[in-house]
């Protein structure tokens, strides 16, 4: 048995936050980051169609990007404090995880961090709260999904909490929010989108319903994604319902070891002064493991597909020739969004440079510990392709140098 499961409710187009009207409730806490959505008027917005909804708001602020287990605890105690009936997270993909987690520990204070974080195992929410999830980036599509990713600063991992659970109960996906990105954050959350889309469709949990989501999601990030970057709004809007759907294709057919590799690489150079930026980590090593996956038959035939889908190769090739068609497209992509190939070239900005925040020596030294790592990861087990510890560590020094995979 197999189960999938979306949020009850999806606005979508322009204007869908005026949903938030028909909510029924008494006290509404919204949560919100570092200010973009103050900014750019939409908190101001949320909060009138809420309190027109007859509700008593208040506002959580100041999330931080990739949110830690300590602004967890705090945005739970306000909640405990406030007693809302309804959570309505705002922004990018880390206010929502944040007031994703903050909503299990709202609904259970004595839970710890550890045990939020045995995969599928919370228990039943929505006892005090129902969530709304709005997003205002177009990657995480966390406002449809079972996922949460909350960075433990002392271990500098991020952990994924992963339950149906904290899947929403409301989407707002208004592309209104996502048209205030800057050109590197649409590169960076276009490109999450694209690896959830393509881990999703080769994951070994895929199936009759995930797959016609993540192909299409392909599609369309595959037409829509440069020229967002570039400044076309239409293709802007298109990349939020894309995905979104890539969201709702991942959520139930889980992820691979992009993901492993991206959540154990993150956070953990920060004493050097950056963060991996997860879309663009993402950006990196997807080519690399398509090459690794592609020595599974399952993978081969699947990632041939793709290239089949996004007509990038000719249909008669063997599927070996559509992989490389696929890795080639997906790193020009990269060059077209000014995101680097390897880790050895990401700058402390994010950009190409030629060398990196990352020391080679502190690389190597911290090598074993990250495969370890990724390898224990959330996201390996639906990997159509298992590493050993010594094949992750091969696959990261390739993401470090830009070098061929050929294992
Ligand atoms: N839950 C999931 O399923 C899932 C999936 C993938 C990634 N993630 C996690 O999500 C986090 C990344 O989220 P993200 O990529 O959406 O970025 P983010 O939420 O970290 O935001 C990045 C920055 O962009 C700004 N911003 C957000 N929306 C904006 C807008 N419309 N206009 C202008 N500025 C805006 C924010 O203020 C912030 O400074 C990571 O922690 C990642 O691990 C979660
Ligand atoms: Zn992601």
């Amino acid at each position: 048995m197999a189960r999938f499961t979306l949020p009850r409710d999806l606005y979508h187009g322009k204007g869908a936050m005026e949903a938030l009207k028909t909510f029924q409730g008494k006290r509404a806490m919204i949560c919100v980051g570092g200010g973009s959505m103050k900014k750019f008027g939409f908190l101001d917005k949320a909060i009138a169609y809420l309190q027109e909804a007859g509700m008593e708001v208040k506002v959580y602020e100041g999330i931080e990007p990739d949110p830690s287990v300590e602004t967890v605890m705090k945005g739970a105690q306000a909640m405990l404090e406030f007693q809302p009936d309804w959570i309505v997270a705002m922004g990018g993909g880390s206010p929502i995880d944040a007031a994703k987690a903050m909503w299990i520990k709202y609904e259970y204070p004595d839970i710890t961090f550890e045990d939020m974080c045995k995969v599928f195992g919370l228990p039943q929410l929505r006892k005090k709260a129902k969530f709304c999830a709005i997003s205002s980036t177009s990657g995480t599509a966390t406002e449809v999904t079972a996922f949460s990713i909350i960075t433990d600063y002392a271990k500098g991992i991020k952990y994924p909490i992963a339950d149906f659970e904290i899947t929403p109960d409301v989407a707002i996906v208004d592309p209104e929010l996502a048209e205030t990105m800057p050109k590197k954050l649409v590169a960076h959350t276009g490109m999450d989108a694209m690896t959830h889309a393509i881990e999703a469709y080769v994951s070994t949990a895929n199936c009759n319903y995930t797959d016609p989501l993540a192909i299409f999601a392909i599609k369309m990030i595959e037409a829509d994604l440069v020229k967002s970057y570039n400044g076309d709004m239409a293709a802007r809007d298109a990349m939020h319902d894309a995905q979104c759907l890539a969201g709702m294709a991942f959520s139930n057919a889980l992820l691979g070891i992009v993901h492993s590799m991206a959540h154990k690489t993150g956070a953990a150079f920060a004493d050097y002064g950056a963060h991996i930026i997860h879309g663009a980590a993402n950006a990196m090593y997807l080519p690399k493991v398509i090459a690794f996956n592609a020595k599974d038959p399952t993978a081969l035939k699947r990632y041939g597909q793709i290239a089949d889908y996004m007509e990038i190769c000719d249909k008669n090739a063997p599927d070996t020739e559509k992989v490389k068609a696929l890795i080639a497209y997906l790193r020009k992509m990269n060059d077209d969004l000014n995101i680097p190939h390897c880790i050895k070239n990401y700058g402390a900005d994010s950009y190409p440079c030629e060398q990196g925040f990352v020391p080679e020596k502190v690389f190597l030294e911290r090598l074993h510990d990250i495969a370890v790592n990724a390898i224990g990861d959330a996201c390996t087990g639906s990997n159509p392709r298992q590493p050993s510890v010594e094949e992750m560590e091969k696959l990261l020094k390739c993401c470090y140098y830009d070098t061929e995979v050929d294992f």
